[in-house]
């Protein structure tokens, strides 16, 4: 066994599954929850005695806001780099970052889990994507980030089955359930892997 991995979860919402993993933290070795706006993520972090960041992407114009998503990742690289973050997980992470991260450091570095089995249904309404076209199996997909969204190696996907009076609520909780149990018994056995 190496040195523990430095971990850090990227949140802009609920953060149900940060939440999840809050029991498991250390072992996990979770040093920070990085937000792009209040929420709830940010609080369940501050609550378990988590280090958190809200860089606010409110502070970048947000009519140029793609002019702008290198200089907003840039000063995600330099916090990640102060705490000496080796691993991201994105859990509910609404900004897309700019391929510079990537460039500078954190190639296969960055986790996200995706509500859909990839590559089926890419973007950001995948579940009532999934609703909307009749199919009978969904599901959820941990994968490396590349700079290409909702692509990269796929780790692991689990299958819930879509029930006749599904809507995106009862479906996406239904898949969160997976995504709970999945993502981080998926973040530790990636995270061995790294040098
Ligand atoms: C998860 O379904 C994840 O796949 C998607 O966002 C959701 C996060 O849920 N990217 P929560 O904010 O942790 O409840």
């Amino acid at each position: 066994m190496g040195m523990p991995k430095r971990v850090a979860i990227f949140v802009s919402g609920t953060g149900s599954l940060l939440e999840a993993m809050i029991p498991q933290k250390d072992e996990l070795g979770i040093v920070l929850v990085l937000a792009d706006r209040p929420c709830r993520g940010l609080e369940i972090a501050r609550a378990a005695g988590i280090e958190t960041e809200l860089a606010e992407r409110t502070d970048f114009n947000p009519k140029r806001f793609d002019a702008e998503r290198d200089a907003y990742t840039l000063r995600i690289l330099q916090i990640l780099i102060g705490c000496q973050i080796d691993l991201v997980a994105m859990a509910g992470f609404m900004t897309i970052l700019h391929r510079v991260i990537f460039e500078r450091g954190f190639k296969g570095r960055i986790l996200n889990t995706h509500p859909a089995l990839l590559p089926m249904f890419k973007g950001n309404h995948v579940v009532l994507d999934a609703i909307l076209a009749g199919v009978k199996v969904t599901g959820c997909t941990v994968h490396v980030a590349t700079e290409v969204r909702d692509e990269g190696p796929i780790l692991a996907q689990k299958a819930v089955d879509v029930l006749p009076n599904d809507t995106v609520e009862t479906l996406w909780e239904r898949i969160k359930v997976v995504e709970r149990v999945l993502y981080p018994k998926t973040i530790l056995e990636y995270a061995a892997t790294l040098k």
